[in-house]
């Protein structure tokens, strides 16, 4: 069978184990559904696109992206619609990220034909896998791995990129305690923060282990020169709500442009609020949270949507935030999101795709 954009060979499993999941109790990150598309890079060119049923991958133990870290990713949501529909959220965004993420690594652009193409005719062939269970949605990794088995440090010649997908619930199981850190970086000017690649996550793990011992969920990275302005959490950006503004910290190449940060603050100047993205010092943060005016902390991010943060600690002392008010603006965007990703209101934005 062959799929009518592009040309993709499609082998379907004979087996769905669709009927294995239960959509009530989803957790993140576990499941995964019957498909996944694939295409090779080789003699400079993207080829041999199709679709397989999900398994395991046969690697070379020296494949480069194994020792090495050349190796990207995405991350995006599919929503069922009260009639029925797939929506997917800006995906051409994802694809202009995954090839700016790809040349900060010295890796091949995709194409839009491949990347639009394979995932489309992916979901669409597990769109029975896409929930509509509220807070629920298909989750989906695009990425791309330097496919070279080869020992010597040098761009891969060959490159595999994949898509799977899977049923989600909510990323954190209640608003996350978060610490500001002021020792360990996730990133420094010139380096790699502002790309979506496997090593940001790799070098963050030990810092938020040890934040985790401390009763933490996640941290709020600092900038590295100073450890004195906000940057973004482990798998979100961040933003607060002070003064009747919206505060966020401006997007640099030490930070992860966010989809659902943007969307975010193209909903509030939409709504008439004030927005400002600009460099944020702790002290401004921890000062407004003394005097009682930061409304509300929250990250924003594809798996977190808005995640209300709870407490925020730095250096060794706890602020709780207060609980989200109902008519506030943490409250109404969520809603609102949560709304046009689901196609439960008009997509004034042109930001939802059908497939
Ligand atoms: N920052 C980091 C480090 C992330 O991993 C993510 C998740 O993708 C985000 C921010 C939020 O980005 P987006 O809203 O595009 O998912
Ligand atoms: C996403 O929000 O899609 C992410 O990529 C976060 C991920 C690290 C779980």
């Amino acid at each position: 069978m062959t799929a009518d954009t592009l040309q993709i060979e499609i082998r379907q499993t004979e087996v769905s184990r669709l009927k294995e999941i239960d959509f009530n109790n989803l957790g993140f990150g576990r499941n995964m559904a019957d498909h996944m598309f694939i295409a090779d890079y080789s003699d400079g060119h993207w080829q041999n696109s199709r679709i397989v049923p999900y398994g395991e991958l046969s690697l070379s133990p020296a494949t480069a992206a194994l020792h090495y870290g050349q190796t990207i990713f995405e991350g995006m949501k599919a929503y069922k619609s009260p009639q029925g529909d797939t929506l997917l959220f800006r995906p051409t965004d994802n694809w202009k990220r995954f090839n700016k993420s790809a040349e900060r690594m010295c890796m091949p652009a995709i194409p839009e034909e491949i990347f639009m193409g394979g995932l489309t005719e992916l979901v669409r062939l597990d769109s029975a896998w896409v929930p509509s269970q509220e807070g629920s949605a298909l989750y989906i990794r695009p990425y791309m791995f330097a496919a070279d088995a080869y020992v010597g440090v040098k761009p891969s010649d060959t490159y595999t990129f994949i898509i799977f997908t899977g049923p989600v619930g909510s990323y954190f199981a209640k608003p996350p305690r978060v610490k500001i850190e002021t020792h360990f970086i996730r990133a420094a000017e010139g380096g790699v923060g502002g790309a979506k690649c496997g090593g940001n996550y790799a070098g963050s793990l030990y810092p938020a282990k040890l934040a985790q011992q401390e009763g933490y969920d996640q941290l709020i990275w600092t900038d590295a020169r100073e450890h004195a302005y906000i940057e973004e959490s482990g798998a979100m950006n961040v933003m607060f709500v002070m003064d009747g503004k919206l505060v966020t910290p401006f997007v640099s190449d030490t930070t992860l442009d966010g989809i659902t940060r943007k969307t975010i603050v193209a909903i509030a100047h939409h709504w008439g609020i004030p927005v400002e993205e600009r460099r944020i010092s702790v002290k401004e943060i921890i000062d407004a949270l003394k005097e009682g005016r930061l409304e509300s902390a929250f990250g924003a991010g594809t798996a977190a949507v808005v995640s209300h943060i709870a407490t925020i600690g730095y250096e060794g002392a706890d602020y709780t935030l207060p609980e989200v008010a109902e008519d506030s603006f943490a409250k109404n965007v969520k809603d609102y999101l949560n709304q046009i990703y689901t196609g439960k209101t008009e997509d004034i934005f042109g930001w939802t795709l059908k497939v």
